[in-house]
């Protein structure tokens, strides 16, 4: 899977270079590229922003850089293909988005390239998503009823979730399949050794040995703490 990401702050994206994510770009299963706004402005004090028509409170990205930026992804992707390569589908997080979900991101899972475009200040200038629509598929996803200062951290969040998903990113598939949000059900509890820690037990059907009751106890543990903490998932 090929991940390009447009902004005007490239350092926040170095997370991107650790852990499975690095890993997996280092072993080519995926190709990420992080690329910096300001390239694509061409006045001496690079400007991106600038105040919005019609007044209020702060600065909008402006549109000019953005048809540059996309120019350029996108003339890479006729020069690197044939004919018809793998096209992009454009990611934009915002407070204003659709909820961003463990379904969303088994569908970018399955998509070859994902470009994301990280707004910052107020937001972009809305014709950047209208002119972005004629070129590629375009999602505006939010990670949840709150507001980040921008999309950097969540295209981390976004990329971590998708990334994961894509087949050999995790060494261990098993990992993915019982999880919070596969099924609808959040996760059961999980324990270790040691079977007593500061007085407090490993609950005794785990150490029993029988799979069918430690089954149940799972199930009924993703019930009880599914109907405590998320009882909107419970329809
Ligand atoms: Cl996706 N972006 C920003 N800037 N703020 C958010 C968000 C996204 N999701 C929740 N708040």
């Amino acid at each position: 899977m090929r991940i390009d990401v447009i902004t005007i702050f490239p350092d926040y994206l170095a997370p991107l270079g650790l852990s499975l994510i690095g890993k997996a770009r280092e072993q080519g299963r995926l190709d990420v590229r992080v690329h910096d706004l300001r390239e694509h402005t061409h006045d001496r004090h690079r400007t991106v922003d600038d105040t919005p028509y019609g007044g209020g409170a702060g600065m909008v990205l402006r549109p000019e850089p953005w048809g540059e930026a996309f120019d350029a992804l996108l003339d890479d992707a006729d020069a690197s293909s044939a004919a018809a390569g793998p096209a992009p589908w454009l990611i934009v997080p915002s407070p204003s988005g659709v909820p961003f979900t463990q379904e969303l991101a088994r569908e970018f899972a399955r998509l070859p390239w994902l470009v994301f475009a990280c707004g910052r200040y107020e937001g972009i200038d809305e014709r950047v998503y209208e002119y972005a629509a004629t070129r590629m598929p375009v999602s505006v996803v939010s990670l949840g009823d709150y507001v980040l200062n921008g999309g950097e951290v969540a295209v981390l969040a976004i990329v971590e979730a998708v990334a994961r998903l894509v087949p050999g990113v995790i060494g261990n598939a098993d990992s993915l399949v019982e999880e919070s949000h596969e099924d609808g059900l959040l996760e059961y509890p999980v324990y270790t050794k040691p079977a007593t820690w500061r007085g407090l037990d490993v609950p005794a059907v785990l150490l029993s040995g029988h799979h069918g009751a430690i089954a149940a106890w799972r199930h009924e543990q993703r019930l009880a703490r599914t109907r405590e903490r998320r009882p909107d998932l419970m329809d």
